[in-house]
């Protein structure tokens, strides 16, 4: 008797159609993989790659070990006041957005195991005013590469896909680096008469 014969018909379509796959099967089988995000590979400058995708719910442990890893001073230009941890509602609150309102891009590293959140940048709508407000981070090891540059273009395109006027954010006067960066990408500057030592950099869409 041809035994492979045999075996096919047993585990054949007559046997399945009326009973349901043996538990050995049901049980076995490894879980599916992840459905992939939708996402882009970038570049940094200096060739390291990293993933550009829309943030997650599940993104509250990388971002929570991101902030750790930030000074004080990047922790203070990013919130505009100190802040010792960043605690788990604010963080899922962070990840999980609305997307009717906000925007959020992560970049994410996949040479780490986890994956670590190397910079994130977020949009608000604010509908009175019909603009949105930005923030943006990348972490001091990643910063010099044209990632905060990359992330802003970025949201300035999302503004514009939403059909805002103006895309704006608050940014502390001594923060060079994105005085620069926004001066590059074509941003002006606004007194805040209220606020010492913060300035509106904002750019007509
Ligand atoms: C500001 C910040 C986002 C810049 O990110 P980055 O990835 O270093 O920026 P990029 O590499 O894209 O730099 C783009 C341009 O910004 C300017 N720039 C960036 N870092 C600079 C620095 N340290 N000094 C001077 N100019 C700088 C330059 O014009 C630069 O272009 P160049 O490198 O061709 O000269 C980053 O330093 C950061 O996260 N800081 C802490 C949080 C913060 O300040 N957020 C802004 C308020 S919400």
């Amino acid at each position: 008797m041809d035994m492979n014969a045999a075996a096919i018909d047993l585990a054949g379509p007559g046997r399945h159609g009326i009973l349901p796959p043996p538990s050995r099967e049901r049980f076995n089988t490894p879980p599916a993989a992840p459905e992939p995000r939708p996402g882009e590979r970038v570049f940094t400058h200096d060739g390291r790659p990293l993933w550009l995708r829309p943030i997650d719910p599940g993104d509250v442990a990388a971002m929570r070990r991101c902030f750790k890893r930030l000074s004080p001073e990047e922790i203070r230009r990013r919130f505009l006041h100190a802040m010792a941890e960043l605690p788990e509602p604010m963080a899922q609150r962070l990840c999980r957005i609305d997307p009717a309102r906000e925007t959020a891009f992560v970049l994410m590293d996949d040479t780490t195991d986890p994956q670590e959140m190397r910079g994130v940048g977020r949009i608000y709508v604010d509908e009175t005013t019909h603009g949105a407000e930005f923030s943006v981070l990348v972490e001091h090891d990643w910063a010099r590469k044209g990632l905060g540059a990359l992330l802003m273009r970025r949201l300035v395109e999302d503004c514009r896909r939403r059909g805002l006027d103006e895309i704006w954010g608050y940014v502390l006067l001594e923060n060079r680096p994105m005085l620069h960066l926004c001066k590059e990408l074509g941003f002006t500057r606004r007194f805040c008469p209220d606020e010492p030592g913060v300035i509106q950099l904002a750019l007509l869409l």
